[in-house]
């Protein structure tokens, strides 16, 4: 059995797949933790409706928290404040982030992009660590953007990247194993005709 906190204080749309993604594969005994440090954030609807357990813990007292559970991985996915390094050294904690890292750190990264013209941005999952958006990478994906896309189309495929891609990885982690690109694309076995 593996354990997994998700801490998240907004919508939870990452929360949702993650919790999706592990219902479908009870072989790997996932235990998932909703962690929020804003009692009116929707995440804590998603967490009631699919049944996961759920906790309000303030910012101020994540060291304790972690200090007497542990978790196999922290999963940050909308959490919005820095985390100290005091309280990073008591777990694996990893973050999502809507750009191609290093570009695009911080708030708002999917508008700041579009806004910039940029032609390929795409969606980083990495190590945290209390340099804002500044931990060493684990995974990206790209999406490129053409001169005719809308922000919205744009946004939507940021998002379902993120909805796809999180889950994966942090399979992988759990497991132990590498992330590589063709496990994104299916599970491509490199003997079709397809793609070579
Ligand atoms: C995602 O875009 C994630 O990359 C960023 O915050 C957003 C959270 O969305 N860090 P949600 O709360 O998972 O819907």
């Amino acid at each position: 059995m593996k354990k997994i906190a998700i801490m998240g204080s907004g919508n939870g749309s990452n929360f949702e797949a993650i919790v999706k993604y592990f219902a479908q594969k009870p072989e790997m005994e996932v235990d998932i933790t909703c962690l929020t440090d804003d009692v009116n954030a929707y995440i804590l609807t998603r967490a009631k409706n699919l049944g996961v357990k759920y906790k309000y813990l303030p910012f101020e007292q994540n060291g304790a928290y972690f200090a007497v559970n542990n978790f196999d991985l922290i999963v940050l996915a909308g959490y919005m404040r820095i985390l100290p390094e005091d309280v990073l050294n008591l777990g694996k904690f990893i973050n999502i982030h809507p750009s191609l890292l290093p570009a695009f750190k911080g708030k708002d990264a999917i508008h700041r992009a579009f806004d910039a013209g940029v032609k390929v941005s795409g969606v980083t999952i990495h190590h945290v660590t209390s340099d804002l958006d500044g931990g060493k990478i684990i995974a990206q994906y790209p999406v490129l953007i053409g001169n005719l896309t809308h922000f919205d189309e744009f946004e939507a495929e940021i998002h379902n990247l993120e909805h796809k891609l999180y889950p994966i990885v942090i399979e992988k982690l759990l497991k132990d194993e590498v992330f590589d690109f063709s496990d994104l694309l299916g599970g491509c076995s490199g003997n079709c005709s397809g793609c070579h």
